[in-house]
């Protein structure tokens, strides 16, 4: 349970709110590679409540400005994207790729060559890996790059899909890692899968015994099986969003990033760390079928009852047509923004009560990643260990 006013400051980030503004320190994903082509539509991202434009140039780069024309606010969104540059349709101001002002031909020929680089046009530092489009949005230089391992994969080892759900970012981030649920929320899907899913029929009620890293928080969730084993299941969340989920084939990340207040961008990003992933997209694709760019559609919402289709439910326990959408419903049916000041939490939510001391500390004194992680080696883990072992020794973080 939470103070309103704790509340308040975990989930706000619009309009300069305390951790929108902790949350810009850190590398965003903006959109998907694909979704911007050569000389194409400029695309909306919108976070933290502010509202961007990317665009691939002609020549393949890809720029990331404030959608407002810094003229008199006209919508990039609508600009002629030619000649490695945006033109704004209002009055032809023109901005290169690397966000210099090149035109402005309502200004005397004569003017123009002093004016352009006193336009304030904000452009912003974007970097292509991982088949989606990062950018860092706040104040002064970017953080290092976070080079996790899918960032450094080949397209064909790796895909991204982004939903938007109407709720905020932090119910998003605190599904992610709350591993109790997938025992019971998930349990008809899980029945489908694999071996590496029996631990979540074998146990509903895993023991959680974190760590705080540096970066964030390792997470064990610790199931006991009949036969004297126990599956391990080490989650790792590094501060703000990033949540490394524990699945092996395909690996798999989920970064819930804000939209605004009450929206998030909740991306999945899967991935082989030796080989290609083309049947595992396919797969992926036919359960969740429509705009890569936003897989979510139909959309949940309280008139139709989140999709739930209730005829379903003698032989299925959500009656949701997968499992991410699982996740997603329940999140929106918690409303826009939920009120923890209500909950009544469990030993389950242990991992939640971790998290959300850290964003608090975040949010009240704001800093961008800490130096020295070592990105590519942050990995989830699923493993059997018997009864006894330690999950640390046995894992080698010590
Ligand atoms: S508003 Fe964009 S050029 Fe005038
Ligand atoms: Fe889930």
């Amino acid at each position: 349970m939470l103070s309103r006013e704790d509340n308040e400051l975990l989930t706000r980030v619009e309009g300069g709110a305390p951790m929108g503004q902790a949350l810009k320190r850190f590398w965003m994903i903006a959109c998907r590679a694909e979704a911007l082509q050569p000389g194409g539509d400029p695309v909306r991202v919108r976070l933290c409540g502010q509202n961007y434009v990317a665009f691939r140039a002609t020549d393949g780069r890809v720029g990331l400005f404030d959608e407002a024309c810094p003229h008199r606010g006209a919508s990039l969104l609508l600009a002629r994207n030619e000649d490695d540059a945006l033109t704004c349709i209002f009055h032809g101001w023109k901005f290169d790729v690397s966000g210099r002002t090149v035109d402005a031909p309502t200004e005397p020929p004569d003017r123009r060559a002093a004016f352009c680089p006193k336009v304030p046009l904000r452009s912003h530092p974007v970097r292509e890996a991982g088949t989606v489009v990062w950018a860092y949005l706040g104040e002064g230089s970017p953080p290092p790059f976070p080079d996790f391992e899918f960032n450094h994969l080949p397209d064909a080892q790796v895909f991204a899909r982004v939903g938007y759900t109407h709720c905020n970012w932090l119910q998003g981030v605190e599904a992610t890692i709350d591993s109790s649920h997938a025992s019971v929320l998930h349990k008809s899907w899980v029945a489908q899968r694999s071996r590496e899913w029996s631990s979540f029929e074998a146990d509903s009620a895993p023991v959680y015994d974190t760590d705080v890293t540096h970066y964030g928080v390792r997470a064990a969730a610790l199931r006991s099986h009949a036969d004297g084993t126990t599956n391990v299941r080490v989650t790792e969340y590094m501060l703000p969003f990033y949540c490394f989920i524990p699945f092996e084939d395909p690996r798999n990340v989920i970064f819930p990033m804000p939209v605004d207040d009450e929206h998030t961008a909740q991306w999945y990003i899967f991935y082989r760390s030796q080989g290609p992933i083309a049947d595992y997209m396919a797969q992926h694709d036919r359960r969740y079928p429509g705009d890569p760019n936003n897989f979510y559609q139909p959309q949940g919402t309280f008139e139709n009852r989140w999709l739930q289709d209730r005829a379903k439910l003698t032989g299925h326990w959500t009656g949701m047509p997968g499992i991410i959408y699982e996740d997603f419903v329940v999140e929106e049916s918690m409303g826009p923004i939920v009120d923890r000041s209500k909950e009544y939490l469990g030993s389950s939510d242990a991992l939640i009560l971790r998290i959300r001391h850290e964003l608090l500390r975040l949010a009240r004194s704001p800093a961008g990643p800490p130096p020295g992680v070592d990105y590519p080696a942050i990995r989830a883990r699923n493993t059997m260990l018997p009864k006894d072992a330690d999950w640390r020794t046995s894992l080698g973080y010590r």
